[in-house]
């Protein structure tokens, strides 16, 4: 077991080390023909002097009490529990599952640590939820040598930790159960059985999570420190254009019909904008639907639900207008066919799949490039500049506006607070406001709640 553990090593390392590993799995030495990775619970990272500690630990360059922030303040640690409760059994019975939610496949698939039964550990449970395995990969293999001093997250990644520093692959882990998988999703029949509708922004919810990391990450030896308010700008760009991209994955799995089971729906309704369908009437006269028209479809078909590029694009033509034009023209073509009642799915997959490898680029960019204050405030004021197109878009497309003028004001004033913060944060509120109730959203309200808040920035 020792074998990690170097001579001449410090002592509070080896203290730590020493309270982490009685509770790892036996598991033959390095030089053996590696067991596959195992999932050992959040249990074995639970030790106060590991992972869970109650306060944060003072001089420690991880806060060293995240497991008590999860199982304390993290809806992670409860997604089971909502499987045994009285929504998830009614959901269960309204989709006529052939067991109770908390022994589906379909349900544990992303709110727990579903995995196959020979990748368990003695201590794994079902029971705790979404748990740091979920995110950080199988722990069997890191978890002894990833308390010892000096040992690097690179070498606990080729063991299997996932890559989660790397804000690309961090988003892509959120999105496996925030967005879905061919494996794994949420569709409009579990919608209308009672789920939430999935949408997703990776600053705003790490910081409803909470996050339990450090921003910034304390430097390497001879690396420049990251940015704390300019991490957030970095997390939200990148973490939009790769949702951008794993929705285009959807819909080119979709249109192909390459879901595990092969029963997929098209077109799938959670692919289009919910409140075309779901929004209540009134005399027409008072509709803004009709009085905007019905651009680039035929009135009364449902169009697709832009969400996820109404706000990015912008953000794509600012750092990379190259790549940001050609995506245009496939996100046009992808709009237009899903807009119509019953879309070709050869041409929404030809096009979803071309807008892959340029959303992947934006974001690739976004990961890498420097931040500032500048920069930010002109993606703000890009934003607000666009309102109408945003506002008409969607009530979805209106949310992520929303949240991204908070996640960017949010770091744009960390440092240096504008003389009318007051006022620009009650008109921050007044956009959250304007989408509380989603059926009667307004268009030409948030339009001009958006744009009010133009002429603040600067
Ligand atoms: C693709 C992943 C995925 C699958 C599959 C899935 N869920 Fe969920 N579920 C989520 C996510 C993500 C949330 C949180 C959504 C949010 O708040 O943004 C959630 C939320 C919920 C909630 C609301 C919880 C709350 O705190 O209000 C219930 C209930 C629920 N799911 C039940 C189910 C049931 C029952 C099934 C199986 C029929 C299921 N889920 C399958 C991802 C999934
Ligand atoms: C829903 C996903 C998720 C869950 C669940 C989760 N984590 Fe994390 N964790 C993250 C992300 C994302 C980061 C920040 C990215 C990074 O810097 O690696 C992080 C960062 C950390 C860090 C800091 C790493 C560093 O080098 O700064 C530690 C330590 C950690 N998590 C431990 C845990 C433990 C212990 C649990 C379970 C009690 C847990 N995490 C559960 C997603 C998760
Ligand atoms: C294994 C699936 C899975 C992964 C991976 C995952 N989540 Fe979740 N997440 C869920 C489920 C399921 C819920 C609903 C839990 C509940 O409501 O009890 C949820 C809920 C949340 C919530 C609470 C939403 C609300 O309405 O209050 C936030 C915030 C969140 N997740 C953020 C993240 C972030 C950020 C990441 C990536 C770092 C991530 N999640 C990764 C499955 C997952
Ligand atoms: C093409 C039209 C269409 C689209 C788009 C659509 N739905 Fe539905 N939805 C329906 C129909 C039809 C029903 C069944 C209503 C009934 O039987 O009364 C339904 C049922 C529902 C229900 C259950 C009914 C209720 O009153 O509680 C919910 C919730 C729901 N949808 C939410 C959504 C969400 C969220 C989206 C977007 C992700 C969405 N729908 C997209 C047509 C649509």
């Amino acid at each position: 077991m020792g074998t990690q553990l170097k001579p001449g090593i410090a002592q509070p390392a080896l203290i730590l080390a020493a309270l982490c590993l009685c509770l790892l799995p036996a598991r033959s030495a390095s030089t053996d023909t590696p067991e596959p990775s195992k999932y050992i619970g959040p249990g074995s990272c639970a030790a106060t002097s590991c992972h869970g500690s109650v306060k944060p630990v003072a001089g420690s360059r991880i806060y060293q009490n995240e497991y008590s922030t999860w199982i304390l303040e993290d809806k992670h640690s409860r997604a089971y529990g909502v499987l045994t409760g009285e929504v998830g059994e009614r959901m269960a019975r309204i989709l006529k599952l052939e067991s109770k939610a908390g022994d589906a496949p379909k349900c544990l698939a992303c709110h727990a640590l579903y995995s196959a039964p020979e990748q368990r550990g003695r201590q794994f449970e079902m029971g705790d939820g979404v748990s740091c395995e979920n995110c950080h990969g199988p722990a069997s293999a890191w978890l002894g040598p990833h308390t010892t001093r000096d040992w690097p997250h690179e070498k606990s990644v080729a063991l299997g930790m996932h890559d989660t520093r790397n804000v690309i692959h961090r988003t892509e882990k959120c999105l496996e159960c925030h967005l879905g998988t061919k494996n794994k999703f949420v569709d409009h029949e579990m919608i209308a059985a009672g789920h939430p509708d999935l949408f997703f922004e990776l600053d705003s919810f790490s910081a409803v999570m909470p996050r339990h990391w450090k921003v910034p990450r304390e430097s390497a030896p001879g690396k420049p420190a990251e940015d704390a308010a300019w991490a957030g700008v970095r997390d939200w760009g990148t973490g939009q254009a790769v949702q951008l991209r794993g929705e285009m994955e959807r819909l080119v799995w979709r249109a192909r019909n390459e879901r595990f089971d092969k029963k997929d729906v098209w077109p799938e309704y959670s692919e289009l904008s919910c409140f075309a369908c779901h929004h209540s009437l009134g005399p027409a006269k008072d509709s803004w639907r009709q009085a905007h028209g019905y651009e680039g479809r035929r009135p009364g078909d449902p169009a697709w639900n832009s969400s996820r590029y109404a706000v990015f694009r912008l953000l794509a033509k600012q750092i990379d207008s190259g790549n940001g034009q050609e995506l245009d023209k496939r996100m046009l073509t992808v709009s237009n066919e899903m807009s119509k009642l019953n879309p070709d799915r050869a041409a929404v997959a030809n096009a979803a799949s071309a807008a892959v490898p340029l959303a992947q680029q934006i974001a690739e960019r976004l990961a890498a490039m420097q931040y500032d204050q500048a920069v930010t405030l002109r993606m703000m004021q890009r934003i607000t500049d666009d309102a109408e197109n945003i506002a008409i878009a969607d009530e979805r497309a209106a949310e992520q506006a929303a949240m991204a003028i908070d996640s960017l004001y949010i770091a744009y004033a960390r440092d240096t607070k504008p003389a009318n913060d007051a006022e620009v944060r009650g008109a921050i509120n007044v956009l959250f406001q304007q989408l509380e109730n989603p059926s009667s959203y307004n268009a030409d309200q948030f339009a001009v709640a958006l744009r009010r808040i133009r002429p603040m920035l600067h």
